[in-house]
């Protein structure tokens, strides 16, 4: 597009610098396809930023925002309500695990990961456990990009030079592609050396100072990682014996991604809170969440006067109408066309099937998957690291598919309505486009 000028956006996570020079553009999407501006289709298999789990443009979401903007548009959050976020909570809550009743809505996932935290501090400073104050993250996980979440960040990058909280301990990433290579779900080894880390942790620590872990059910911008088995139950158990809390950070496992509604039903592992966003309304209207449970929120009311607010957080936008209106209408689609559970069914497996099959490409290393996500991981041979992955992913943009390196991972996380023909499409492009990098 010759009439734009490029020079008063600063992009995120972008090299504004060179943006110019290849100016990726997309003027519009219908379907699991977006559309650039010289209207060339390009499939999108990366459901946007894992947030387009009904796919692009549906009506009746669309519907729904406008009938909300001309009915009420706005109306301040703090001390006043509008319906829309009343009932799009209550009905959310058939979803969730149960003892997960509550929810503290936000306008993104770092947000909602900055919320959760400073719910757990909360929580334990209320009920006079005011030495509780350290937190537990992992390495290679993914966490938003506030203050809190820059801190609990486990990808180096999106840390180092960033004024950061100091009270903080690590677990182990889970990426172990020595022993798990070409695992089809969970893989088998890691379990046990992350229990023994968590156990250091605390023998160090004294469980009296931790206040909460912090996790990715399955890691997603660090690579697509899936948990070994058993290690969702096994963090639950120490977090139990040790009276931490467990905060899953499903901004992406969220909304059907694993095949069930939330990875914490997947893997039948209840955690104290999940924060979620991206597929909260099918990543139309900004908008996140922290799922709290019950008994948290009541603790923290019965140890707050009742004279004054229990929290003194929120945002402008907590809960505003349009986005909880577009989350109704969202899980509407949800509910109406059973996508909570289609990752974890006929398509989960083609879709298994079909990233496996891919095994046999020049320099690949491993491929994962769970639910509807997937990746492949490269060696970088001769080039730089992370080339390889920069290069299949504009290879694949200019043949018409959207996907997305995480170094010289290319992850996947394709629209939950996706069909066979469109992951046949997805195999066809992504092997003929690795094939003109690599061969
Ligand atoms: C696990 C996780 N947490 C938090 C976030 C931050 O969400 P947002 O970009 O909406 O702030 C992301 C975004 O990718 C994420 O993957």
């Amino acid at each position: 597009m010759t009439d734009l000028n490029f020079e008063y956006w600063w992009q995120p996570f972008t090299n504004n610098r060179a943006f110019a020079d290849y100016s990726r553009m997309f003027t519009r999407a219908e379907g699991n396809f977006l559309y650039t501006d010289d209207d060339r289709a390009v499939l999108d298999i990366t459901a946007g930023l894992w947030c387009c789990n009904i796919g692009h443009a549906r009506k009746s979401v669309a519907d729904a925002v406008h009938a909300q903007l001309m009915q009420i548009d706005f109306a301040p959050p703090f001390q006043f309500g509008t319906p829309p976020a009343f009932q799009f909570a209550e009905r959310l809550m058939k979803h969730t695990p149960d003892g997960i009743n509550r929810i503290f809505f936000t306008n993104s996932g770092s947000e909602a990961v900055d919320t959760a935290l400073k719910i757990a501090h909360l929580y334990q400073q209320t009920r006079g456990k005011g030495s509780k104050t350290r937190f537990i993250s992992r390495e290679q996980g993914y966490h938003g990009v506030n203050i809190g979440g820059t801190s609990m960040q486990g990808l180096p990058s999106n840390r180092q030079g960033f004024p950061v909280l100091e009270q903080l301990d690590w677990l182990p990433g889970m990426l172990d592609m020595e022993r798990n290579a070409f695992t089809r779900g969970c893989p088998q080894h890691g379990t046990e050396e992350m229990a023994q880390a968590f156990e250091k942790i605390i023998a160090l620590r004294g469980a009296d100072a931790i206040c909460a872990v912090i996790i990715e059910p399955i890691s997603g911008a660090g690579g697509v990682v899936v948990p070994p088995t058993g290690y969702l139950k096994r963090i639950r158990e120490l977090c139990d014996e040790h009276d931490i809390l467990l905060i899953f950070d499903e901004v992406i496992t969220g909304f059907g991604r694993t095949g069930s509604a939330f990875a914490a039903g997947e893997f039948e592992v209840t955690p104290d809170m999940m924060t979620s966003a991206k597929g909260i309304n099918g990543g139309t209207v900004p908008m996140g969440g922290v799922f709290v449970k019950d008994s948290i929120q009541q603790s923290i009311f019965d140890n707050t006067p009742t004279t004054v607010p229990e929290f003194f957080h929120g945002n402008t936008y907590s809960g505003t109408p349009v986005a909880a209106a577009a989350g109704l209408a969202a899980l509407d689609i949800y509910e109406g066309e059973a996508l909570f559970t289609r990752a974890s069914g006929e398509t989960g497996q083609y879709w298994e099937d079909a990233l496996h099959g891919l095994r046999d490409l020049p320099q690949v290393v491993d491929i994962r998957n769970y639910g509807l996500l997937g990746a492949v991981s490269f060696d970088c041979g001769d080039l730089p690291a992370k080339a390889v992955g920069a290069k299949i992913h504009q290879r694949c943009y200019e043949n018409g598919l959207l996907c997305r390196p995480v170094g010289d991972h290319m992850v996947m996380s394709p629209p939950l309505n996706i069909s066979h023909e469109e992951i046949d499409l997805f195999i066809e492009v992504f092997r003929k486009s690795v094939l003109e990098v690599l061969a």
